[in-house]
């Protein structure tokens, strides 16, 4: 679970546990509704920024906090959390609109698919999308995951609407099978 990671160093990123004071700096990017438009639970106010800082900050966190090492900022978070079974997880992203394009989401996620099969020796890491996400897509193939389904409206939203789902999995196998190893 997320709760095992306590700090992961890439180039220019550190992956660390949130904290409570981190709450503001969450809703800069999960109050704009361009980053939240493919999140699930959606856009998050003050309030809801501060309870996903204080839920993420404690006993069983299933989000890390991204921070620039350059500027100290927090630019985004990674989910990261258990999936159905035993020795598999669920990797995710969001990175506020000033720090995208530049690889982050690609850095980080590396890092903890490295940390998922390397330290925790998981079987299986998957992640979800919406085939309308081009930019999570894109950031699954990088990290060379596989597309495994293509749900047709399998997510029923608040408005109504039914959203189509990509199904994306990355076997240990497959992680350690290649020629070089991703890692941070
Ligand atoms: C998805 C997200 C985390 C990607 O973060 P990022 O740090 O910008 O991603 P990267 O810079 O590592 O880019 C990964 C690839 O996606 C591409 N990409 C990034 N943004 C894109 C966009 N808006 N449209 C198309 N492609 C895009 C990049 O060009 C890169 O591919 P390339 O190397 O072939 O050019 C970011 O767009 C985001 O936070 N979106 C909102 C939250 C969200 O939807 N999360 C996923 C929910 S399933």
């Amino acid at each position: 679970m997320a709760g095992k990671v306590t700090h992961l160093e890439t180039q220019r990123l550190t992956l660390r546990r949130f904290t409570a004071s981190d709450g503001p700096a969450v809703h800069l990017y999960m109050g704009d509704p361009l980053v939240t438009r493919w999140l699930p639970k959606g856009r998050l106010d003050k309030a809801g920024a501060q309870t996903f800082a204080d839920k993420n900050a404690g006993r069983r966190p299933r989000a890390i906090a991204v921070v620039e090492r350059a500027s100290g900022e927090l630019v985004g978070h990674m989910d990261f959390h258990p999936w159905l079974g035993r020795g598999t997880r669920e990797i995710g992203w969001a990175i506020g609109r000033p720090y995208q394009r530049r690889g982050y989401a690609t850095e980080a996620a590396r890092a903890l698919l490295a940390h998922a099969f390397e330290t925790l020796r998981c079987h299986r890491v998957v992640a979800t999308c919406q085939p309308e996400n081009v930019a999570s897509w894109r950031v699954m193939d990088k990290l060379g995951m596989r597309r495994e389904a293509h749900f047709r409206q399998h997510l029923l939203r608040d408005t109504g609407e039914w959203w189509d789902e990509y199904f994306y999995a990355l076997l240990a196998e497959e992680y350690f099978g290649r020629a070089a190893p991703i890692s941070g």
